[in-house]
């Protein structure tokens, strides 16, 4: 594993839909050194599209990342009425916690233009990282056709393949928001050569990362937070940190929000680490196993709408054109967050 103070610096542009794992995603690239944080996007996803973008300017604040621009984007589906999905992050989307109102606006670049324009100015040097519905990069490569080869890689959280589904028995929530978006990336990532082929962060390896109460504690050690940080699973919903350290406090807030939802739904208390996974991939993909595939989207089925499908095998004939995560390490991914966001929680107490 390379060291990420010497590792050479990796400039992302990074479209969220923030949310709880969203922001941790955000964390996690803040605390890491090797990341460029170049522009952060915002989509209508998990909540809408402008709380989405106060969520990003909030966390960015509490950090001392005041000069990352954080542009709107789309606030609707190409095609599909938005939903949204406060019931698990919450009525602002980070769950229980109540960060300090952003004091910064958002940009007056549509994300669009910020994508289009970045990947134009530093060809093949940036990596896209989408954590949410795809709609505002489907919209910038119907704008753009030649950004696809101008991304040096990109990375998605979203998608089930062999694995059930979190929105309906066969699809995965960012792109059961918007199925179409979803296949205008992946037709337009078509024909590139396999070193660029999007990396996919579905939930048959994202369901696997299982953060539990014990990991926030250890977080929290990590950045010399007191008192001892523990998440219980017996506590009252809703009660809050009394971390002296901000990031421990808003972090913690926000998870327990994320393990009662996925306890509620008889997944465990516990807390699915989706996005911050597929940030930790864009950073260094040597933490992820991928195998091939041509990967296409169902938009007519009638009960399988929004389900994305993998051809493993050749069997439509057609070339690959994704990089489908298989296998991980879900307890060195742990290591790494509570190292980098403890440490960066340390930083700024
Ligand atoms: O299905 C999980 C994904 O949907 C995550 O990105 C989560 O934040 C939600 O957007
Ligand atoms: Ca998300």
């Amino acid at each position: 594993m390379t060291d990420p103070t010497t590792a050479p610096r990796t400039p992302l542009i990074v479209d969220v839909d923030t949310g709880i794992d969203d922001s941790l995603a955000l964390l996690y690239l803040m605390a890491s050194p090797e990341a460029e944080i170049v522009a952060i996007t915002c989509t209508a996803g998990n909540v809408p599209a402008r709380q989405v973008a106060t969520n990003n300017l909030a966390w960015l604040e509490l950090c001392g990342y005041d000069d990352v621009e954080v542009a709107l984007g789309a606030e609707v589906p190409i095609v599909q009425p938005l939903m949204t999905t406060e019931e698990t992050h919450g009525p602002q989307g980070i769950g229980h916690a109540e960060l300090p109102a952003p004091t910064r606006p958002v940009s007056d670049r549509h994300a669009t233009e910020v994508w289009i324009d970045a990947v134009r100015r530093r060809p093949g040097e940036i990596v896209g990282l989408v954590t949410g519905p795809l709609t505002n990069l489907a919209l910038a490569v119907k704008l753009c056709p030649e950004l696809p080869s101008l991304l040096k890689r990109l990375v998605i959280m979203g998608g089930a393949f062999n694995h059930a589904g979190n929105t309906l028995p066969t699809t995965e929530w960012n792109i059961a928001v918007d199925p179409e978006s979803a296949k205008i990336v992946f037709d337009a990532f078509s024909g590139l050569p396999a070193e660029r082929h999007p990396v996919i962060c579905a939930l048959d390896v994202t369901e696997r990362i299982e953060m539990k109460p014990e990991h926030i504690a250890a977080l929290a050690r990590e950045a010399g937070s007191t008192p001892e940080e523990i998440i219980s699973p017996e506590d009252p919903e809703g009660t809050r940190s009394t971390a002296s350290h901000a990031i421990v406090r808003h972090l913690s807030d926000a998870v327990r929000f994320y393990m009662e939802f996925h306890r509620a739904y008889d997944q465990g208390f516990l807390a699915h680490m989706h996005d911050p996974f597929a940030a930790a991939v864009a950073l260094d993909p040597s933490l992820a196993t991928t195998r091939g595939a041509t990967v296409d989207l169902e938009l007519a089925g009638t009960l399988t709408r929004g389900q994305t499908v993998a051809d493993w095998r050749g069997m439509w004939g057609r070339p690959h054109n994704a990089a489908i995560v298989v296998d991980t390490d879900p307890e060195e991914f742990f290591r790494r967050v509570i190292e980098r966001v403890g440490r960066l929680a340390r930083t700024v107490g």
